[in-house]
């Protein structure tokens, strides 16, 4: 008889139902791969009532989470229900028990990683999490393990499926935003609550694992500078696009010079080997060139770029939402679970905040960014001149204007694109010249990543 491996789901939505389906339907190759059958014997769900696209038997089906953490022959425990509440006593409830625990759920790692951390060393357990970044690609896996021998010098991706598809749509279609989102939604790569997709949280959340990982401390998630995509419109979606760019919710880690104010330690100090100390950490909308390849990752595709000081470039590409990729990265995650079950290996699985713990998440305002600007202005003569000059005075250099032909009305759009300048100097410059009379509405700012 070949060995079996237990499993509880907490979970049996978009990715619980795809675990459950992909291992009725693959279960018998894992098995051979593994030299263990891995086998759900309990599914905990809102409402065991309700239809679900598959069948599971009722004796396997409860209502009561809890029911499954601590059946005694459930021997791994998947929690795939979302959010940070109910999800952390799930998590905590099972790693107390010294059960190994697979999440997908970035959310939690992000508010509760360190302390679920240290419960499942306290308990001398495993807390494995490779769904809850870049859905289908193993990114957790190479920047903890196949990377282990790099620094990391810059990470750069496309994280969040729903923002990329809507992005997406919004480019190759002329769709609105909100009917792509619900599109998003049906398709199941939306979060419960969409606004942690589309204000950059999600990304927010898996950026601030990718930096732990990488960078060895603890990457606070409102230490992250966050954009989200509700103020992109099919306009700025155009002009970027005749200018050579495609707008992308980009994750970006890097290190970077402190030069003023830093989250946690005031620090300008760079490390004893040159890297520097603070790295930023953040997600906002940016224009990519269309040369550079995240520029055509498209719809729930994610892509992560990785620059390791040994390895070079490396690129991950994959689906990135979505029920089959997250289970995918879920089963790549049980077959670890119940090989180190297997072996012995009780606290096998590091941290993601595993090396110096030094460091600092650089404050944004510190930061030099290239950035493209739309205003909305009057149409007469002298606007440029008064714009131009409030930008001068800031030593800000304008590397081109356009103003596109054929805008009737009283206002023109201008789209200027600024050199490489700080992000406080810029953001003050544009709340002076958004106040001057000839700009009629906020300025739209967008940052310019060339990636290079
Ligand atoms: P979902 O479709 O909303 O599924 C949630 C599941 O949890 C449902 O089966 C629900 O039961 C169950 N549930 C909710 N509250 C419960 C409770 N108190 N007790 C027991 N069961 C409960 O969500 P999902 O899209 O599968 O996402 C699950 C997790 O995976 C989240 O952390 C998400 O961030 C993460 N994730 C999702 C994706 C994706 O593409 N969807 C990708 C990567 C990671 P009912 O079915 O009865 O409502
Ligand atoms: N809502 C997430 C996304 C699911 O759209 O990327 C995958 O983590």
């Amino acid at each position: 008889m070949m060995e079996q491996v237990n499993l509880g789901l907490v979970g049996g939505g978009t990715v619980g139902g795809g675990v459950w389906q992909a291992l009725q339907r693959n279960g018998d190759l894992m098995a051979a791969r593994l030299g263990v059958r891995l086998n759900v014997t309990r599914m905990a769900v809102r409402d065991p009532r309700r239809t679900r696209g598959f069948t599971v038997p009722a004796s396997v089906l409860t209502g009561d989470w809890s029911e499954v953490v601590h059946d005694p022959n459930v021997q791994i425990v998947v929690e795939l229900m979302g959010g940070t509440t109910t999800a952390r006593e799930v998590v905590r409830a099972a790693l107390k028990l010294g059960k190994p625990v697979v999440t997908a759920n970035k959310a939690l790692l992000s508010a509760h990683g360190p302390e679920l951390f240290a419960l499942a060393a306290k308990h001398q357990t495993n807390l494995y999490y490779e769904a809850a970044v870049a859905g289908g690609i193993p990114i957790i896996k190479a920047i903890r393990e196949s990377f282990a021998g790099n620094r990391i010098t810059r990470i750069a991706g496309i994280v969040n499926g729903t923002c990329n598809y809507i992005l997406t749509r919004m480019k190759l279609e002329g769709a609105e935003f909100s009917e792509v989102l619900a599109d998003a939604q049906r398709l199941g790569y939306a979060e419960a609550e969409p606004s942690l997709d589309v204000d950059g949280h999600d990304a927010a959340h898996k950026i601030g694992i990718l930096a732990s990982l990488a960078h060895g401390f603890w990457v606070k998630p409102g230490s992250i500078h966050t954009e989200g995509i509700r103020h992109i419109s099919k306009l700025d979606i155009q002009f970027a696009g005749q200018l050579g760019y495609t707008i992308k919710l980009l994750g970006i880690i890097q290190p970077v010079a402190a030069t003023a104010p830093t989250q946690g330690k005031k620090s300008k100090k760079t490390a004893d080997d040159g890297h520097a100390s603070a790295i930023q950490v953040s997600v906002y909308p940016a224009l990519v060139p269309n040369t550079h390849v995240l520029a055509s990752v498209n719809h729930a595709f994610n892509a992560v770029a990785v620059r390791g000081d040994t390895v070079g470039d490396t690129l991950f590409y994959g689906r990135g939402a979505g029920q089959d990729p997250t289970a995918s990265s879920v089963l790549g995650d049980l077959a670890d679970a119940a090989i180190d079950l297997r072996a012995g290996n009780h606290h096998r699985v590091p941290p993601f905040v595993s090396h110096n713990g030094q460091g600092t998440v650089a404050s944004m305002d510190s930061i030099s960014s290239r950035f493209y600007v739309r205003l909305d202005v009057s149409d007469r003569p002298g606007v440029f001149a008064r714009i131009a000059t409030v930008l001068a005075r800031a030593k800000i250099g304008i590397s081109s204007i356009i103003q596109p032909e054929g805008h009737t009305g009283e206002t023109v759009p201008v789209i200027l694109m600024l050199d490489a300048a700080n992000n406080l100097s810029v953001r003050k410059a544009l709340a002076t010249i958004g106040k001057l009379p000839v700009v009629k509405s906020n300025p739209v700012v967008l940052r310019v990543e060339n990636l290079d």
